[in-house]
């Protein structure tokens, strides 16, 4: 068992709370406090499927299995750090800022871009795909990527997207494209960014 502590917290969901590992800062533990187990074992058999796919892991963090915790049952992720170190912070937390520097605009439009592809390329099934979930790893000060920490796997009574694929790439379309319009109503304040982002469509295209 491993003992938890406000000194390793995180951050909190709406059912889950997050607190780095206290014999590996590499990684976190997950706890559930609100609701059922439900969403979780949901997530764990939908990671199941893409260990056995063998995915490449750059935009979802991996699962390490389940510890025992004082706080109850703990899914053990990698902790998604910057490349200063420090825990990264969601992309919302991006969008939503009163005050970003414009040099990081590129950056974040570059990131979303390369998310979109390889979201696609990799079939990776989403149910709401939202900023909150989602964090901006910065791989530089002005440079980074995104990774899906939450809501990963598939809600339908019957989850045929995850195993055909052109199924899963409408999926994926649909998901993608209510992404987008919550990112840039979420940045509206920042004209800046919103206008950076307008063409997200056409440039992630492009890629
Ligand atoms: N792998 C991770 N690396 C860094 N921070 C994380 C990671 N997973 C979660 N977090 C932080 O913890 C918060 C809650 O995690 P999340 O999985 O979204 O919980 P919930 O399922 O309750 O919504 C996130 O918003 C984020 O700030
Ligand atoms: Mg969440």
């Amino acid at each position: 068992m491993i003992l938890l502590n406000d000194s390793h917290f995180v951050g909190k969901g709406l059912h889950r709370e997050c607190y780095i590992h206290p014999n590996n800062v590499q990684l976190c533990v997950k706890v559930v406090v609100a609701g059922d187990l439900s969403e979780s074992k949901r997530e764990q058999s939908y990671y199941k499927l893409l260990q056995k796919r063998g995915i490449s892991w750059d935009i979802l963090p991996r699962f390490h299995g389940l510890i025992e915790t004082n706080r109850g049952a703990g899914a053990v992720f990698d902790l998604i750090r910057d490349f200063d170190g420090e825990v990264s912070k969601t992309l919302e937390h991006y969008l939503c800022a009163e005050q970003l520097a414009s040099s990081e605009n590129t950056g974040i439009k570059q990131a979303i871009g390369v998310f979109k592809r390889e979201l696609h390329r990799q079939a990776i099934i989403t149910m709401t795909l939202s900023p909150k979930n989602i964090m901006y790893k910065k791989t530089a000060a002005n440079e980074g990527t995104l990774i899906v920490i939450d809501n990963i796997g598939n809600s339908d009574f019957i989850p045929i997207c995850s195993y055909i694929n052109y199924l899963a790439q409408k999926k994926i379309t649909r998901k993608l494209l209510r992404f987008e319009q919550t990112v840039l109503k979420m940045c509206a304040h920042n004209n800046a960014l919103q206008q950076c982002l307008l063409n997200l469509g056409s440039s992630a295209r492009a890629v």
